[in-house]
């Protein structure tokens, strides 16, 4: 009896809640994009064909790089970053970058800001040191051939390529870290997890293919 007059009350104030619920998601929604645009971008890849492929009798190395934007509470950019990066449900964490680089366009600009007179010393401050992350910003040491080699040769020439756009752009630095590289120079053998995406792919196929012959006959 209670249950039965009580219904549709409690029905009412569900949906009420859905919908209120739904409202105050879509007024979340509204941003101010002077707001957005001064954080730096989540994305950016130089292409990869024209970095290795283009010319191969030239070396090239294109490498994958995790930045994580350093906390700076009296600039602008990082308050729009931490306040909109807050929502995890609907957006990005616009404090981990994700940076595809081509060695030789690093180099060059490097090179192009030494002729600017930018000092070794200016550019060597751009390099981050490690800080407390406390969010899984890279897939972990080991899962890539080489990485530590290529962490040796070229993580401070990326940091400062990535931090010097940062800086000029956002007036931001960010700890980086090279995922994994390929250099047009080696030639990979095929490696288990390879491997195991082939088996996996095989047997994917198999059943697809079994399925719809068993289907098919028994019809
Ligand atoms: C967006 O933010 C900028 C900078 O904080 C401010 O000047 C501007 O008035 C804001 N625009 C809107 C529509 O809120
Ligand atoms: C933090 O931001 C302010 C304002 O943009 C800047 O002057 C300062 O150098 C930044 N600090 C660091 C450690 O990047
Ligand atoms: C860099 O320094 C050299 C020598 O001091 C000078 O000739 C040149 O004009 C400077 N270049 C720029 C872009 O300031
Ligand atoms: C992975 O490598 C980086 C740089 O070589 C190092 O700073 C980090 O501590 C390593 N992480 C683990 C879990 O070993």
């Amino acid at each position: 009896m209670m249950v039965s007059t009580r219904g549709p009350q409690v029905l009412t104030v569900f949906v009420c809640s859905v919908l209120c619920t739904i409202v105050s998601v879509q007024c979340a929604e509204q941003f101010n994009m002077t707001q957005y645009r001064l954080m730096p971008r989540v994305f950016h890849f130089d292409d990869y064909d024209e970095c290795l492929l283009d010319d191969p009798s030239v070396p090239d190395v294109y490498c994958m790089v995790k930045a994580v934007v350093q906390p700076n509470t009296s600039s602008s950019a990082w308050n729009v970053i931490a306040h909109y990066s807050s929502n995890w449900k609907q957006h990005l964490n616009h404090a981990h970058l994700d940076r595809g680089l081509c060695l030789s366009g690093c180099i060059r600009l490097l090179a192009e800001l030494e002729q600017q007179n930018v000092t070794e010393q200016e550019l060597r401050s751009l390099v981050v040191p490690k800080f407390q992350i406390d969010f899984p910003y890279i897939i972990k040491n080991g899962t890539f051939r080489d990485v530590d080699t290529y962490r040796r040769q070229y993580s401070e020439l990326f940091a400062k390529c990535i931090n010097y756009e940062l800086q000029q752009k956002h007036g931001l630095r960010a700890y980086t870290e090279i995922e994994y590289c390929d250099s047009n120079r080696e030639s990979y053998p095929i490696d288990n997890l390879e491997i195991a995406f082939l088996v996996v792919l095989g047997f994917l196929l198999f059943t697809v293919t079994f399925s719809s012959w068993y289907d098919h006959r028994c019809k």
